[in-house]
């Protein structure tokens, strides 16, 4: 058997939340499922003055506070034996070239070396540019792969102006920049129910669908990330990621087979098929809001006008899709944290049973429950009993809870950190899908922006957002669900 290279994982901004919180859990969990390569580093790096003991002592307690998992101490002892810290700055060549030396020491030989950012976006083009000259990107002997945490810029330009950078120093399938809801079991699942039955493709169009509805609610409100928050708001946060990745996965064409490449061109044709908005369609189209009491968050302007909740109407042009109202919506502070998708199918074309007046005949509903109660519902209509013609909706339930039990489900990162690990870039986002993304999210930005319009309007805590957001769907005769 050929001897492996060892791995050697190195965190930038290894004494932030995301790194305690996430990166180390799932890393652990990883390797007690036997999920990682035999001889695995980890080597934090940070500003923050460590030894390599006591930043075990501070991964050790954030696994007891944050892991989702029971493990032994035995487990712990062996994974920690590999883990390290090296104390630098994010802009000095000097101390970058003293991390190469030690990743030498710690490796023995050559090494595959993954570089996770998990830093604020404005470090990451130094970080590359650093290790892109003390020669620690070169793939001599291992490979060489980055992380890129969100938000990867905060506009077109910018997203293109980091893309260029990192492209100076890395080749495209060196870069892997995170979208956490992709990590996501029953985000993957879409594709699950879409291309791996044969029941629903057929239908999955404008001749049955009549409209889609992609929620992402949160029942927090910013806590203690407002100094970011406020200056981004709800669209860079939200959509330009996380419900874009989610519309682009419910509505792509299938891919020819299931590798990065074939995926994620589907997803690119899939987002250029949308129009970018006008002003006047940007009006028309788009809600923004602000929950009451925001302004009175610590760290946000008291004259702040972010939204922390959005309602979108998009129309994708291809032919499946022609005239199919895609709603998406997203906020803070709602009434409750659901996450979900809805195929809203057509009317049957002919009112066969006789009903009184004032009942309709609800449509089929497909929901697609991606957090927290994960699953999947058909609702279709039943005879009521004891009645001669009447119908009550039913519902068709697959909870994953339910049928693989309640602990299945694993933390998003530990997927995106193995798929990293083997190459698998699949769930990352590629440069020109990012770019797309935001080519779709800038027009509405500077509408929003530069023009005001529409203007904020404030909503209720608790609540499902704005009377705007429903006149967005009424008027064209339809309304939110909250299933
Ligand atoms: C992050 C956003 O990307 O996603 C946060 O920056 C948001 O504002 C979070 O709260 C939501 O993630 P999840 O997995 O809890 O839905």
């Amino acid at each position: 058997m050929t001897k492996q290279n060892p791995t050697s994982v190195i965190i930038f901004g290894a004494s932030g939340d995301l790194a305690q919180r996430k990166l180390a859990p799932s890393l652990f969990n990883l390797f007690r499922k036997r999920k990682t390569p035999k001889q695995l580093n980890i080597i934090g790096f940070g500003n923050t003055p460590f030894t390599d003991e006591t930043f075990r002592q501070r991964v050790r307690e954030g696994m007891d506070q944050f892991a989702n998992f029971k493990f032994t101490d035995e487990e712990w002892g062996i994974f920690s034996k590999n883990l390290y810290y090296h104390q630098g700055r994010y802009t000095d060549l000097a101390d970058f070239k003293k991390l190469g030396e030690r990743l030498s020491e710690i490796e023995g030989g050559p090494a595959n070396r993954l570089f996770y950012m998990a830093i604020p976006p404005t470090i990451f083009p130094n970080i590359i540019d650093l290790l892109g000259l003390t020669g620690q990107l070169l793939e001599d002997g291992g490979w060489r792969r980055v992380i890129v945490e969100k938000p990867f810029g905060t506009d077109l330009a910018s997203a293109q102006a980091l893309n260029q950078q990192a492209h100076k120093v890395l080749q495209e399938n060196q870069i892997y920049r995170i979208d956490h809801y992709l990590g996501k079991e029953t985000v993957q699942n879409i594709l699950f129910t879409r291309f791996a039955n044969t029941i629903f493709e057929p239908i999955w169009n404008r001749n049955y669908i009549d409209h889609v509805q992609i929620t992402v609610a949160e029942k927090v409100g910013v806590e203690h990330r407002a100094g970011y928050y406020d200056s981004v708001g709800v669209l860079r946060d939200m959509f330009q990621n996380h419900l874009l990745q989610l519309l682009t996965l419910v509505a792509m064409e299938p891919p020819s087979s299931f590798n990065a490449t074939a995926l994620r061109n589907e997803k690119v044709k899939l987002l250029s098929a949308i129009q970018p908005m006008t002003p006047a369609q940007v009006a028309e189209n788009t809600v923004r809001a602000q929950y009451a009491g925001y302004r009175n968050e610590p760290e946000v302007k008291p004259e702040s006008s972010t939204p922390t909740y959005a309602a979108l109407r998009f129309f994708i042009n291809n032919w499946r899709w022609q005239g199919v109202p895609f709603y998406l919506r997203s906020g803070k502070n709602m009434a409750e944290k659901q996450t979900q998708i809805i195929i809203r199918f057509k009317e049957p074309p002919l009112a066969m049973f006789p009903m009184p007046p004032e009942k309709k005949m609800a449509p089929n509903m497909l929901v697609l429950y991606i957090q927290p109660d994960e699953g999947v519902h058909l609702r279709f209509e039943a005879k009521a009993p004891d009645t001669v013609s009447e119908t009550r909706s039913v519902d068709m339930e697959f909870h994953y809870a339910e049928a693989f039990g309640p602990t299945v489900i694993p933390e998003s990162y530990e997927r995106l950190l193995l798929d990293a690990i083997q190459g698998d870039a699949s769930l990352f986002t590629r440069a020109d899908e990012v770019e797309t993304a935001w080519g779709l999210m800038d027009p509405i930005l500077q509408t929003w922006e530069t023009l005001q319009t529409p203007p904020v309007v404030v909503y209720a805590p608790n609540s499902w957002g704005p009377a705007e957001a429903d006149a967005l769907l009424t008027r064209d005769g339809r309304f939110w669900l909250n299933e």
